[in-house]
């Protein structure tokens, strides 16, 4: 960590400059074309916004525009999953990173149908399926869509049909990891189900301050806020950073603990959600991706504001 606390007036200028640094490069990576609405997506955008501890936002860039968070959802959801169930939730997924991309399923086979992590896509499948346990898929994505509004403070977050429909259309990938799954009984409801409310959460569209204030509990041990009230246990937080660290960005998860230092989630729109324990949340997007699916600009970024405030959990 800093030795000491990086100010309200020079974190503005470090994201302002890093906001600058990232609008000049030409090495923006590529936007996932795998459904229309994120085709479509201008690679020019970039966002970043920092929530400090007493609440304070600082951003530069495209902070009010919201995008598809993907992947990142999976965060939400294994926060929702683990207050629910507890540790049972890791006699269904594991938690080892995969050194494979998201959508692998090749381990699946070898380890009999028991996902790695539960921020790969059969582990964020698992995770669901848990919480279809205690609901109907209405329901289900109710509670998962009421929790992010929570964590976030803002109402203003909705799923984006569009999105969420293109993901059911050509989603065959992860229809063949669920069925395997449940072959194996790691994931026992429908899962029809299970993969439409997969499918939805993961088309839940937010600002990157909207993502950075929905990190919060992340970064103070569970409690929404300094002293605020209690969202997870402090051992489950700490398990997501964890998970976050060593997972957060697939294949490229060493990479990134490697040049950043910060537990982060990447998702294929673009967005990654970091955190600094005791110092800030942050939220980050640039939709261009780097081979791995990770935000080529956004993991840029994230390492310059990591080395100018001195932020690691190092
Ligand atoms: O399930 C999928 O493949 C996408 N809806 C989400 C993947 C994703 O964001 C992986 N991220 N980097």
């Amino acid at each position: 960590m800093a030795e000491h606390p990086v100010t309200a007036g020079r974190l503005e200028r470090i994201v302002t400059e890093i906001a600058e640094e990232m609008a000049a490069q030409t090495n923006r990576g590529k936007v996932a074309d795998y459904i229309p609405p994120l085709a479509r997506v201008d690679p020019a955008h970039f966002a970043l916004a920092v929530v400090l501890p007493d609440g304070t936002t600082i951003s530069a860039g495209d902070c009010t525009m919201r995008f598809s968070i993907q992947s990142v959802s999976k965060v939400f959801t294994l926060a929702l999953a683990l207050g629910k169930m507890g540790e049972q939730m890791w006699s269904r997924v594991g938690r080892e990173p995969s050194g494979d991309p998201f959508n692998s399923i090749v381990q699946l086979e070898y380890e009999r149908g028991l996902p790695r992590n539960p921020f790969i896509n059969a582990g964020a499948i698992a995770v669901t399926d848990s919480i279809l346990s205690s609901y109907m898929p209405k329901e289900a994505l109710g509670e998962i869509l009421q929790f992010v509004r929570f964590v976030a403070g803002d109402e203003d977050i909705a799923i984006d049909p569009a999105v969420a429909r293109s993901e059911q259309e050509t989603g065959f990938r992860n229809i063949a990891l669920a069925n395997f799954m449940r072959e194996f009984g790691t994931i026992d409801g429908p899962v029809e189900q299970t993969l439409g409310v997969y499918f939805h959460h993961c088309a839940i569209a937010m600002t990157a301050r909207q993502l950075a204030m929905a990190g919060r509990f992340l970064a103070y041990d569970g409690c929404l806020y300094p002293g605020g009230p209690r969202v997870i246990a402090a051992r489950m937080a700490r398990q997501i950073n964890t998970l976050m660290l060593t997972c957060g960005h697939y294949d490229r998860s060493g990479e990134f603990a490697f040049s950043v230092g910060l537990p982060g989630k990447s998702g294929v729109g673009g967005g990654i959600l970091a955190v600094a324990p005791g110092q800030a949340a942050i939220g980050c997007w640039s939709p261009g991706l780097n081979r791995s699916g990770n935000s080529e600009l956004g993991s840029r970024a994230l390492e310059r504001l990591a080395e100018r405030t001195g932020w690691s959990v190092f």
